[in-house]
């Protein structure tokens, strides 16, 4: 497997894979979503809030993560969004989903990023260290829908202690649709 952080040149072979993926394990409405969702965060998203990684195997794009940073107004430490995660529908079930979360949060803390949040099951993403966390302990930025997918994990030594809000997302996430 090989891990690039390009976005910029692979921008649309990107979006396609997040809108096939999820057409293909939500529906079309979702795929739609999350496809425009990933144009946006590579559009309108400034670099020094945007990290994305992506994986190929032979050659080609196989899956993606993107993390955004959170911003609490009352609170110092760095947070980053990690979402959304998609690997091909062909090349799921192979561990690859799990390696490139892991990868991506490796690069995070390398860069001194504090804090890793997601919404998503708790199962799976307990499986590469998070937590469900209170949205009073980590206030999100937009009412959640399933507070039970909200999980975070600290990327340093530091226990995850209460996060002081509001919190703010990028613009790209501003929308209730998806929370
Ligand atoms: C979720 C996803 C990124 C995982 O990637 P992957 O390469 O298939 O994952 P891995 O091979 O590392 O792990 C597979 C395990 O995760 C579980 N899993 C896969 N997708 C899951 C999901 N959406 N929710 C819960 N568990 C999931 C599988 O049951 C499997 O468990 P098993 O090993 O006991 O069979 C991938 O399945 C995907 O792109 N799904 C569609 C898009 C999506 O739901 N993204 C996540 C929300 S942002």
């Amino acid at each position: 497997m090989n891990y690039s952080t390009d976005y910029t040149t692979h921008s649309e072979a990107i979006a396609d894979l997040f809108a096939s993926t999820f057409t293909a394990s939500e529906g079309a409405e979702e795929g739609a979503l999350i496809g425009a969702l990933v144009r946006r965060l590579i559009a309108e998203t400034a670099r020094e809030d945007l990290r994305v990684f992506i994986a190929s195997e032979d050659g080609a794009l196989v899956g993606g993560i993107f993390f955004t940073r959170l911003t609490y107004a009352g609170d110092p430490r760095t947070v980053f969004l990690m979402a959304p995660v998609a690997v091909k529908t062909a090349h799921q079930g192979k561990g690859i989903g799990q390696r490139l979360i892991m990868h991506g949060l490796d690069a995070l803390r390398q860069e001194g990023v504090d804090i890793a949040v997601t919404y998503g099951d708790p199962a799976f993403y307990g499986r590469v260290g998070f937590q469900s966390v209170t949205e009073a302990d980590l206030p999100a930025p937009q009412p959640l829908n399933q507070p039970q997918g909200w999980i975070a994990q600290s990327l340093t030594d530091a226990p995850l202690t209460l996060i002081r809000g509001p919190a703010r997302c990028v613009a790209a996430f501003d929308d209730p649709a998806l929370w």
